[in-house]
């Protein structure tokens, strides 16, 4: 009789566990495509898909450091004494695009590409509360004219993590009421360049610079307040909301494309049947990724940390509130479960991966996974940033390659993606990191502001040049 009992409790419990992980993994599960049977050169693109390269403002066109949050940033150290930048690099006159920016049109053009995606400097065209900078703003017109005038196209984001100092002084998207002065600058802005421009994205990776900057402390403001973070990121969505209808109600807003710009980080477990480790999994990708997918499918908001934060909301019109989805893909992260929740949530590389130079392993699958789960909200998708920080550029070539084979099997099985964008055009200022992560499809000597041709760039034009003969 105990025996039976026993036996019994044996396989309930089994079963539980079963269902459990299959609970915990069923959302987006571990994919691993064997790459010795595959022949990268089968791909196979739309006649009409887009081929870009992307930058943003304060990566590359200098002159930041006393006008927004990241240039104030780069001044302070932090408790330990040691500067927030790696290597107390400051991001100066980065690539002097803001300057240079004829000449990087014509590196675009010797790529072959169709479109630009970059940002425009909230701080330079309003560096006062309620002063615009008309030369700033001409500024941003003339770049999309030179554009338009070799054949490319502009795309625009509106914040791409800096915004002015006045901005920061006021709590930034930590409170509700601000939100308002970031719809009066997409305001401005739109009207400015609205017969330039049709694709706009409204925020570049809300999750990224909530995390950043509400809890690893990498980012400006350098906080690491969970209960923030919930409000951040909500205020964030809000924004985005806003700024969306905003657009829409404007003259030749039925005529814009506005999406949201989504960093999909694909997350697995190290142990495949460890319950644990697919539980810190579970809730770090919920966070990470769900809380915005959730939320541009239902409206409702729902960020959950255990023990240190819930905040549940319904934010109206967020469900309509794109014409397409921005996806940036960069990496994959892994957890293992040590006993601790605090340290296990704590991404690792996972097992076996090539590592680019920053700590992001080469997962070409995970493209194809994030594409796949983007596309549950229902618009078109477009690949706004994807790219490796290679300096030796040894390994470029072969992420190109696999990356772009991944997206054209995305297609091939019916995943509506329109545009793939390189991040980035030229090698520039990585954030916290400095000007050590060279991203560039051009090297940049920072000393004389000559920009190369990288080795591995060729198989981005051969890609292109190929696609578009076909
Ligand atoms: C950001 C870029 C950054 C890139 C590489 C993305 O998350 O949008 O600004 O340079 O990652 O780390």
């Amino acid at each position: 009789m105990k025996k039976k009992i026993f036996i019994i409790l044996f396989l309930v419990i089994a079963i539980l566990y079963g269902l459990g992980l299959w609970k915990l993994n069923s959302r987006d599960p571990l994919l691993q495509w064997d790459w010795s049977k595959i022949d990268t050169s089968q791909k196979k693109f739309p006649s009409d898909f887009v081929w870009g390269v992307a930058s943003a403002a304060h990566q590359v066109e200098g002159g930041h450091q006393d006008i927004n949050n990241f240039g104030w940033w780069e001044k302070q150290t932090k408790e330990d004494g040691q500067s927030t930048i790696k290597n107390n690099d400051k991001s100066g006159n980065a690539c002097d695009h803001w300057n240079r920016y004829p000449e990087d049109i014509e590196l675009m053009k010797s790529l072959n590409v169709d479109s630009y995606r970059f940002s425009v400097s909230w701080s330079k065209i309003m560096p006062k509360q309620g002063v615009y900078d008309t030369l700033a703003l001409q500024h941003y017109v003339q770049v999309a004219d030179s554009l338009l005038s070799k054949g490319i196209t502009p795309m625009v984001t509106l914040h791409h993590f800096t915004h002015p100092l006045w901005f920061q002084d006021l709590g930034a998207f930590e409170k509700k009421e601000n939100l308002k002065h970031f719809v009066n600058f997409s305001e401005v802005v739109y009207l400015a360049l609205k017969d330039r421009v049709k694709q706009w994205c409204t925020i570049n990776e809300p999750g990224v610079y909530m995390f950043d900057a509400y809890l690893s402390g990498m980012f400006p403001p350098g906080k690491d307040d969970p209960v923030l973070a919930a409000q951040v990121m909500e205020n964030l969505m809000k924004a985005h909301v806003q700024v969306y209808q905003k657009i829409k109600s404007l003259p030749k807003g039925d005529q814009t494309e506005i999406g949201l710009v989504k960093n999909m980080m694909q997350m697995d477990a190290i142990g495949k049947y460890n319950i644990m480790d697919h539980f810190i999994k579970y809730f770090a990708d919920n966070n990470y990724n769900e809380v915005v997918l959730n939320l541009l499918k239902t409206d409702e908001f729902d960020f959950y940390m255990p023990t240190m934060v819930e905040r549940k909301t319904t934010i109206t019109g967020a469900s309509k509130s794109l014409d397409f989805i921005g996806l940036n893909y960069y990496s994959h992260y892994a957890f293992n479960f040590n006993g601790n929740i605090d340290e296990s949530l704590e991404p690792i590389a996972y097992p076996g991966e090539v590592m680019t130079d920053m700590d992001y392993g080469m997962y070409p699958e995970g493209i194809y996974r994030a594409i796949k789960r983007i596309s549950q909200i229902g618009v078109p998708i477009i690949i706004t940033e994807n790219g490796i920080a290679d300096d030796k550029d040894d390994r470029r070539a072969d992420f190109i390659d696999k990356y772009l084979y991944a997206v054209s099997k995305a297609i091939e099985d019916g995943y509506d993606v329109r545009g793939y964008y390189y991040w980035s055009l030229t090698d520039n200022f990585e954030w916290n990191l400095g000007y050590g992560e060279r991203f560039g499809l051009y090297h940049v000597d920072f000393n004389t502001q000559k920009r190369t041709l990288k080795e591995g760039t060729k198989k981005y034009i051969e890609i292109i040049n190929k696609a578009k003969s076909l």
